[in-house]
C-alpha cells in the first residue's frame, strides 16, 4: 500500500464516517452489545462513544496504524477497556467461542476476503453469540445497482478497496448467520449508491 492508502485514506474515512448525522446509526447498532466484544475494522474508534456499559471489554481488530492513532482521544475517553488485539479480520488471533458479541460498521465493504472474515467472526463467537452490523452494500433497487456497478472500480481505487456492490445479507446467511433484526434503508444525506445500508443483528447457531 502506498502513501495515499496508508496515510490519506484513514484520514478521509475518519472525517467521512465521523459526521454527526451518522451518530444515531452508530448508537442503534451498538445497542444491546454486552460481555466480551470483538470489533472488526475498528478504524478510528468512531463507535467507542456508543459502547453500552454492559460491555466487559472490546478487542479491536484494525490493520491501519494511522486509523488506530486517530482514535486516540476517543480511546482515552472510553468507558470500557479497549485493546488493539488483531490486524486482520480474515484471520483472527482468538480461540473458538471466545466472544459474546461482534461489531462491524462499514467494514464488510472493504475486507478483501469478506467470506473468510465472516467465517472467522462466526468461529470466535460463542454459540448464540450476536454480530451487530451496520454496512453499506448492494442497493435494493436495480436503478441504483446500475450506478453502483459503474462506480465500483473507482470506489475501490479511491477508498482503500471499498466495494459498493457486496450483498451484505446474502454474505451473512451464506456464512451461517441467522438474521435476527434487520433494517434496510438509504442513508439520509448520502447518494443512494453509497448509502444503501443494512443495520441489524445476526446470530450464530
Ligand atoms: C470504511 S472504514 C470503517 C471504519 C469503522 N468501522 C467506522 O465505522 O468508522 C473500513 C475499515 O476496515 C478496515 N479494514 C480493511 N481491511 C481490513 C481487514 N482485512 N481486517 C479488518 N479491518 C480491515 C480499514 O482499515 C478501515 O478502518
Amino acid at each position: 500500500m502506498g502513501f495515499y492508502g496508508e496515510r490519506v485514506v484513514p484520514r478521509i474515512i475518519n472525517v467521512a464516517c465521523g459526521t454527526k448525522t451518522l451518530e444515531p446509526l452508530r448508537r442503534r447498532v451498538c445497542e444491546g452489545l454486552a460481555g466480551d466484544v470483538v470489533e472488526i475494522g475498528f478504524g478510528a474508534g468512531l463507535n467507542v462513544p456508543f459502547y453500552p456499559a454492559a460491555i466487559t471489554r472490546v478487542a479491536a481488530v484494525e490493520p491501519s496504524d494511522v486509523g488506530w492513532k486517530l482514535g486516540g482521544k476517543r480511546l482515552m475517553a472510553a468507558s470500557v477497556p479497549v485493546q488493539r488485539s488483531g490486524l486482520d479480520g480474515q484471520s483472527l488471533p482468538f480461540a473458538d467461542d471466545s466472544y459474546d458479541a461482534a461489531l462491524s460498521t462499514w467494514t464488510l465493504c472493504t475486507i478483501p476476503d469478506v467470506a473468510a472474515a465472516l467465517r472467522e467472526v462466526r468461529r470466535v463467537l460463542r454459540p448464540g453469540g450476536t454480530l451487530h452490523f451496520l454496512e453499506h452494500g448492494l442497493a435494493p433497487d436495480e436503478r441504483v445497482r446500475r450506478w453502483q456497478r459503474r462506480l465500483d472500480p473507482l470506489e475501490q481505487r479511491l477508498f482503500g478497496g471499498c466495494h459498493f456492490t457486496r450483498p451484505i445479507i446474502d454474505l451473512l446467511t451464506t456464512a451461517g448467520f441467522t438474521i435476527k433484526e434487520l433494517d434496510v434503508f438509504y442513508e439520509k444525506g448520502a447518494p443512494k449508491f453509497a448509502g444503501a445500508d443494512s443495520l441489524g443483528t445476526a446470530l450464530t447457531p
